[in-house]
């Protein structure tokens, strides 16, 4: 019996309007190609120029224009089926088919599974696609960071975070924005005796220096090094003088200093 074979898929990732990242991923067998957010229509089409590739989808993560702004030009060009979060439906422009938490679609011969996170924004949604063991999660985890909390609470940001820690360690995670510079210099100030992280800032430095992207990054190394996924451990817990304190307010208490650094 002749055994079938499927292709993996294929990923670009590029550098759109200040700091955000552009992504494309690519399934050769099905000829389908979807752009992660949508921040800014040029890059995106030299992308798709660099790799011969065609736009057929456009995932996205959350209604921010940086995230959604070529979604209209995007889909004039090419018609593209755009997916995004239900909760946010009515600010995606142009959007086809609205997904919520749990929901598993097809994209070619992959799985796309669909996972609330809002907290950055009050609907955002990220995509897991664990056959080819990558996550796509927008402004909600950064490397060394989590999104800044506009719409949602520190509490929905905690549970958004633990069904990413849920996927497994494994996982690539690509993310909305090149933060990680200066969430290692933040990092640092909470959890300054981990070597893990101060080898992941050094790490970081090199990589910005030469120009380089510092994503993706893996959810093994995140959950080393990410003070906003390591509410438990006891030596944060202690620079905090929050030793008893509930995972949650650990949590809490760290997005609070992010935002006054
Ligand atoms: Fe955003």
């Amino acid at each position: 019996m002749k055994r079938m074979t499927m292709s993996n898929l294929q990923i670009e990732q590029f550098t759109a309007r200040t700091d955000n990242f552009g992504v494309l991923i690519h399934d050769p067998d099905a000829n389908l190609t979807a752009s992660i957010d949508a921040p800014e229509e040029k890059p995106i089409l030299d992308a798709l120029g660099r790799r011969g590739w065609t736009l057929t989808h456009i995932f996205t993560t959350h209604h921010h224009m940086d995230h959604v702004e070529a979604n209209a030009a995007l889909k004039k060009r090419f018609g593209v089926e755009i997916i995004g979060p239900e909760d946010e439906k009515a600010q995606i422009p142009g959007i086809d088919r609205a997904v919520g938490h749990g929901e598993r679609f097809k994209f070619g011969n992959f799985d796309v599974d669909v996972i609330a996170t809002p907290g950055h924004t009050a609907g955002e949604i990220s995509f897991h696609i664990p056959a080819a063991k990558i996550a796509f999660t927008g402004d909600t985890l950064f490397s060394l960071g989590c999104g800044r909390l506009f719409e949602g609470t520190p509490a929905m940001m905690f549970k958004s975070l633990q069904r990413l820690v849920a996927l497994p360690g494994e996982t690539e995670i690509y993310c909305g924005h090149e933060y990680s510079e200066s969430n290692a210099r933040f990092a640092l100030t909470i959890d300054p005796e981990n070597s893990a992280l101060k080898e992941r800032a050094r790490q970081i430095t090199a990589l910005r220096e030469a120009g380089l992207p510092t994503l993706p990054t893996t959810l093994l190394r995140e959950m080393a090094t990410n003070p906003f996924l390591r509410w438990y451990d006891p030596s944060i817990r202690k620079n905090l003088n929050m030793e008893k304190a509930s995972d949650e307010a650990v949590f809490a208490e760290i997005r609070k200093r992010k935002d006054n650094f």
